[in-house]
């Protein structure tokens, strides 16, 4: 068996993921939206070697244990059963962009691990079927898979809880421009946030509306409408952190610098400058724009008080096998 390499974008949810209906298979509460990001990935070798008693895990040149390794080979576990077989496998993984500063990397991750896992098994996977795969390892994973402008359909079985591509990733010009606020360990990562996403009395009014979310952006998205795009998205964010905020424990990302960003967002909109903002599970504020307003949108960004860095990404590709250098 030869070793395989892939490479993964990690993306930005535009419509937001929060909550599972079933934690194990990673079926989610309701379906989302997202945009890769090209220029950040992870490049994932996977190599199966019947000399290895365990999985070896190599994360951006260190040895990765518990629970990263148990995570990593719980999904080599999903291809080993497909296959029978029964070896175990080194694998090398490294991210081009800094693991300390909070852009989550769970989604590229899967997505490269399961696309380099299931071609190093000789499996030859559908789009689809490497989706569902990839969403088993972590759920945002599952819309890393597909090129450009991804929905998430979030089905209703294993089966069918897979992403697709709305539009490719030539279809509109947009970037996103991460203001760096806080670069240290978030306390309360996604999986465990999922799990508390129930306990909030909003959680179930966020769900009920999403269908009409969805639409909204997906529609915006087909008809590059930034308008349209900019409130959905402002509003699913909103309401995604308003959910996290009133679960039980309490969930609080934002820091005083996230909502100063956001602020100023809406204020340069109002002022004619096409931008939006969208926060995940950290203090990061990913404001997205069209490509030819990047590099003000990132000047002004520098500009606040707490914005420590701006990294730029553009629409990016699908997972893909790349040549091992
Ligand atoms: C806030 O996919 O990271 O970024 O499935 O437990 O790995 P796991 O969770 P993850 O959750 C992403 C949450 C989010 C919103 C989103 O990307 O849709």
């Amino acid at each position: 068996m030869h070793p395989s390499t892939a490479l993964a974008h990690p993306n930005i949810a535009a419509i937001k993921y929060w909550g599972n209906r079933d934690e194990a298979l990673r079926l989610p509460a309701n379906g989302s939206i997202s945009i890769n990001l090209d220029r950040l990935f992870t490049r994932t070798t996977v190599s199966f070697q019947p000399s290895l008693p365990f999985d070896e895990l190599i994360i951006n040149g260190h040895e990765a244990t518990w629970p990263a390794l148990e995570r990593v080979s719980l999904m080599l576990d999903l291809v080993r059963e497909k296959t029978g077989i029964t070896a175990r496998a080194e694998i090398v993984s490294e991210n081009n962009f800094p693991s300390g500063a909070g852009i989550a990397s769970s989604a590229s991750a899967f997505a490269a691990l399961a696309l380099a896992a299931s071609k190093a098994a000789e499996l030859d996977l559908s789009e689809r079927e490497l989706s569902r795969l990839a969403r088993r390892g972590s759920g945002s994973a599952a819309r890393s898979v597909p090129d450009g402008f991804v929905e998430w359909q979030m089905g209703s079985s294993d089966e069918d809880s897979f992403a697709y591509s709305i539009a490719g990733h030539g279809h509109w010009a947009l970037s996103d421009c991460i203001a760096i606020i806080s670069s240290s360990h978030k306390k309360t990562g996604s999986t465990e946030g999922h799990a508390l996403a129930g306990s909030s009395p909003f959680q179930a009014a966020r769900v009920e509306d999403a269908p009409r979310r969805i639409e909204i952006c997906r529609s915006a998205i087909l008809k590059r409408d930034f308008e349209a795009f900019a409130s959905i998205v402002e509003l699913d964010s909103d309401m995604m952190h308003a959910v996290m905020m009133t679960s039980q424990p309490a969930l609080h990302y934002w820091l005083a610098a996230s909502l100063a960003v956001m602020q100023a967002v809406r204020e340069w909109r109002e002022g004619g400058l096409s931008a939006c903002y969208t926060v995940d599970a950290g203090a990061n504020v990913h404001v997205l724009c069209p490509e030819k307003e990047a590099e003000e949108v990132a000047i002004r960004l520098r500009k606040i008080s707490g914005v420590k860095d701006v990294l730029t990404a553009n629409v990016g590709g699908a997972a893909r096998i790349v040549e091992e250098e």
